[in-house]
């Protein structure tokens, strides 16, 4: 019995920034289901890299669905930002939010999917008082700041709890992975109940190619050709 088809976002964390249009678009020809973009402000996170108007330059060339990944220090301020530039997605930090439930509510004012993430050393129960607010939540399987990290098999006990929550909600919640997913470890992070699973180094860098990369991550996922599982618009 083959799975479900899984949904697939590459980070372009380590792509090459002088092409990231053409970059972006050989993801979409290679298979990708949306693009994560990292966005980091040397706070929250050492590591500083785009800001929204890089993301709104690349809009206009791809029909991908965007999902801004905000390793930034109180978001709250800066949210019509990701969203006017074209992210359908806004996921924030549980630790960067000061009124994590106001936060969440005003992304969803802004018609924008609603997403909360996980560090490494945040519990579960982080988003057990804002389950209602939410349609994705995202486990780090490594410490935010940095592609190419080792994967945190640490972090399946806490991505089974969760799939058990939001199973047990009334609301459709995606839950996705990040950090260190490769062909090695992907069949570990679905098997704790992942069903969207974001991958930098593992595309990025692969010897041949994005369209081998991200075919190996379906192949490694025991991914069939059926109907998708969790393939939303975003
Ligand atoms: C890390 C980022 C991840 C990272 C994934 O802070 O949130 O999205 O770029 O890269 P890999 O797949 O190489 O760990
Ligand atoms: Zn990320």
């Amino acid at each position: 019995m083959t799975a479900a088809r899984i949904r697939i976002a590459p980070s372009v964390l380590n792509a090459d920034f002088g092409r990231l249009t053409e970059e972006v678009l050989a993801l979409e020809a290679a298979g990708a289901d949306a693009i994560h973009w990292d966005v980091m402000d040397g706070r929250f996170v050492p590591n500083l890299t785009i800001g929204p108007d890089v993301i709104a330059s690349v809009r206009p060339h791809t029909s991908l669905p965007f999902e801004a990944h905000l390793m930034v220090d109180e978001p709250a301020g800066s949210l019509h930002r990701w969203v006017e530039a074209g992210c359908a997605l806004v996921t924030v930090h549980a630790e960067a939010c000061t009124h994590l439930h106001r936060t969440l509510g005003a992304i969803a004012d802004l018609d924008a999917r609603v997403g909360v993430a996980l560090n490494p050393g945040t519990p579960p129960q982080a988003v057990s008082q804002v389950l209602g607010l939410l349609d994705h939540v995202l486990v780090m399987t490594v410490n935010p700041g940095y592609g190419g990290q080792r994967y945190l098999a640490e972090m399946e006990a806490k991505t089974s709890h969760l799939r058990r929550e939001l199973d047990r909600s009334d609301r459709t919640i995606r839950l996705e992975v990040d950090g260190g997913i490769s062909a090695e470890t992907i069949m570990r992070a679905r098997g704790a109940g992942a069903r969207s699973f974001v991958a930098g180094s593992a595309i990025i860098r692969h010897p041949d190619g994005y369209t081998a990369g991200i075919a190996e991550l379906r192949q490694a996922a025991g991914e069939g050709t059926s109907a998708p599982e969790d393939v939303a618009a975003a």
